[in-house]
């Protein structure tokens, strides 16, 4: 287990956030991990980081940040209809994207782009253009931190929901996972459920292949979010928030353009991205610090942005949104305070 003392967090963190740790362990290997957990007192407090693509740094970080870098994709099952798959946490969605669709398993595509690790893809229950990684789960592999001993949950234990689970809840910083296990469709068929996706597919006559979808799900995610290697952000900063009906339509004779997404009889998602647009904060800079002019649910540093000013304008959203719309945004990313 490889170990780091004082180090900068800022390539660590697609936010781009330039904060420090007081130590980093790469656990690289499932040894790695088990070795950890016996030390774990010795680096206590400490966060489990995978790409650092969900996350908000708000200030230095006065403990261990443990960079999960286990490698492997080994087929566990295989028969006419499906194959089952299980990934090594440490592995990169997008390269896991790229070897189903090589592959012609089916499942994953409309999740091109994504940025991360294999590990985190069920943590948040990874989304986009109307697929969830949740979907396609079948088991979650890892160790509990506090007794050592290695657990497998079953897609049922996951408690999986919009955007969460049981690993971004009860047991945040409490296991660690190692492996998630896949079972993907080897028969041909494709999610084109989001009306966005299917627009495009048609605007631009594509036919749909997975190797096609996943370039129109690459180019609608270049339309619209920033590219971290040049802007930092995390993605979607905000939740989509779930709203009764009767609140939507009353809200909706004010505002006839709010955009919203079916759940249920009596509930629906607004788009927490309108709303924002709607307040005007859309675009919206002060100093390194802003909302991304394409896409208002995203927060962006244009470059020495800190964590607290993060905070600060995330916060100020949040109450504007409050008091314009009677609705609460609840932050998407993870926000780390100090030694939390
Ligand atoms: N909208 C605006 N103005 C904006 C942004 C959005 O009017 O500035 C409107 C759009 O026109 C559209 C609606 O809001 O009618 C929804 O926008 P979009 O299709 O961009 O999706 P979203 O709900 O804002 C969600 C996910 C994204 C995912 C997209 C596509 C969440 C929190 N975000 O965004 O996920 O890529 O759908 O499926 O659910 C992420 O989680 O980091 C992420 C990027």
């Amino acid at each position: 287990m490889k170990k780091i003392t004082d180090i900068s967090l800022k390539t660590y963190n697609t936010f781009a956030i330039d904060c420090k740790a007081h130590n980093m362990l790469v656990l690289e290997n499932e040894d790695d991990i088990v070795n950890f957990v016996h030390l774990k007192d010795k680096y206590s407090p400490f966060y489990i980081l995978a790409g650092g693509s969900n996350v908000l740094f708000t200030s230095d970080f006065e403990g261990t940040i443990l960079l999960i870098r286990n490698k492997g994709i080994r087929v566990i099952e295989e028969n006419g209809d499906n194959i089952t798959i299980e990934v090594s946490a440490g592995e990169s969605w997008e390269e896991f994207v790229n070897y189903c669709v090589k592959n012609s398993y089916f499942g994953v595509e409309n999740l091109a782009g994504i940025p991360g690790l294999v590990g985190s893809s069920p943590v948040q229950n990874i989304g986009a253009y109307g697929m969830e990684v949740k979907d396609t789960i079948t088991a979650v592999d890892g160790y509990f931190i506090d007794s050592g001993k290695k657990s497998t949950f079953l897609h049922a234990a996951c408690g999986f929901g919009y955007r969460s689970s049981i690993f971004k809840t009860e047991l945040k910083n409490k296991f660690i996972i190692t492996s998630v296990t896949f079972q993907l469709s080897k028969r041909e068929s494709y999610n084109l459920s989001y009306t966005g996706l299917k627009e495009f597919i048609e605007k631009n006559n594509i036919t749909p292949t997975l190797s096609s979808i996943q370039k129109a799900v690459i180019s609608l995610r270049n339309s619209k979010l920033p590219d971290i290697r040049k802007i930092g952000s995390a993605g979607s900063f905000f939740k989509n928030p779930v709203i009764s009906i009767e609140k939507a339509n009353a809200l909706k004779l004010q505002y006839p353009d709010l955009a919203t997404f079916p759940i249920d009889d009596a509930y629906l998602k607004v788009a927490a991205g309108k709303l924002i647009d709607l307040a005007g904060w859309k675009g919206y800079r002060k100093g390194d610090v802003g909302v991304y002019p394409q896409q208002a649910l995203v927060l962006v540093n244009y470059g020495n942005a800190t964590g607290s000013e993060v905070v600060n304008l995330y916060q100020k959203i949040i109450d504007d949104i409050q008091l314009k719309f009677g609705i609460r945004l609840e932050p998407e990313v993870n926000i780390v305070f100090n030694n939390s």
